[in-house]
């Protein structure tokens, strides 16, 4: 399994729920079409749609509005086409396939080369101040929305548990038990929290992610606690998940559980899948194509055309330092 370009994938675009259940109710009336675009219809006719409701609290006293140049993707945009291999491996389904994913108790056990290695609770993550940070969100496949996230910067975790001088990386770990589920209270069928196995994903789990001290450090760098006000839905990575906005969105791991400071470069899901198309740095960049496709451009999901890429995906300013004598190219 390998990520395909955008325009290679689905080709519907994302339309509101509203949209989307009245042309299920059109489906239902008995089109019947040609091969590949009647399978994907009869799938969709055989299985039930996402809930309705998402059912999130919202996070009270969020701060600040830091990042708001652009206008936000809609809650059902961004809530109803995404990437969460665990779940399926098509983003239309993520939503409905990670619906009874248990999400609490939920803890980030954060250790290795750290002077007070600690757990934390989902409760006292969502006790940290919380911002609300409007980003753009560039995936490799060259889609991109722009998505209201409230969160906190990692540094927040990292000053607690305190890096020792050897640390120069910082791994992610994505919670994974495909046989047992995380709460034995609650019986989900086949007790398994909705989750696939690799073989069907096509990638290894747990999904492993990883950045430089220095980028994890970054103000930009945040773990999600939600988006529009609200506690993150399960399919965008519930409780917490990690947003790096000025590289490609699969560095922005969801659901973690383990955090963990090491001296060498950690082992990352996509490169571990596919080394010569996916690197460790992943920095948006429109001057460096992927092997199959050109990054040059990207489609706002919601609009029509395309509009160009930028370098860092807009950061520029902000983190192009941390790669100052950097080859781009080598190190892509
Ligand atoms: N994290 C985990 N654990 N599993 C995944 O499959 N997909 C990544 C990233 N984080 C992924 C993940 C990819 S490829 C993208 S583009 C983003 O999540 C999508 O985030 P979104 O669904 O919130 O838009």
């Amino acid at each position: 399994m390998t990520f395909e370009p955008e325009t290679m994938q689905e080709k519907e675009k994302i339309t509101p729920e509203h949209v989307y259940l009245n042309r299920r109710n059109f489906i239902r009336a008995g089109l019947v079409a040609g091969s590949t675009f009647a399978t994907g219809l009869a799938y969709r006719v055989f299985n039930p749609p996402p809930p309705k409701e998402i059912a999130t609290a919202e996070i009270k006293d969020v701060k600040t509005t830091v990042w708001a140049a652009e206008k936000p993707n809609s809650f059902e945009e961004i809530t109803s086409y995404n990437n969460f291999y665990e779940f399926s491996t098509s983003k239309t389904e993520v939503a409905r396939a990670a619906a009874d994913f248990v999400t609490r108790p939920w803890t980030i056990e954060v250790g290795g080369l750290v002077d007070r290695p600690r757990v934390f609770a989902i409760d006292e993550l969502l006790s940290f101040q919380q911002e609300e940070r409007v980003y753009r969100f560039r995936c490799v496949e060259g889609w991109s929305m722009v998505i209201p996230w409230i969160g906190f910067p990692v540094r927040r975790i990292l000053d607690e548990v305190v890096p020792t001088s050897e640390a120069k990386y910082v791994a992610f770990e994505t919670f994974y038990d495909g046989k047992t589920g995380m709460n034995p209270d609650v019986k989900l069928p086949e007790g398994r929290n909705g989750m696939q196995s690799s073989l069907f994903a096509g990638i290894d789990f747990p999904y492993v992610e990883g950045l430089r001290l220095d980028e994890a450090m970054h103000d930009l760098t945040i773990i999600a606690t939600g988006l529009y006000g609200k506690q993150l839905p399960n399919q965008n990575g519930a409780p917490v998940r990690l947003v790096v906005p000025w590289k490609y969105g699969f560095k922005s791991i969801k659901s973690v559980v383990r955090i963990t400071l090491t001296d060498r470069e950690p082992p990352t899901t996509w490169n571990i899948a596919s080394p010569t198309e996916y690197g460790f740095y992943s920095n948006v960049n429109p001057n460096v194509a992927h092997p199959r496709w050109s990054q040059a451009t990207e489609r706002r999901i919601g609009e029509f055309g395309t509009r160009p890429t930028l370098l860092f995906n807009g950061y520029e300013d902000q983190v192009a330092h941390l790669y100052d004598g950097m080859d781009l190219r080598k190190k892509f």
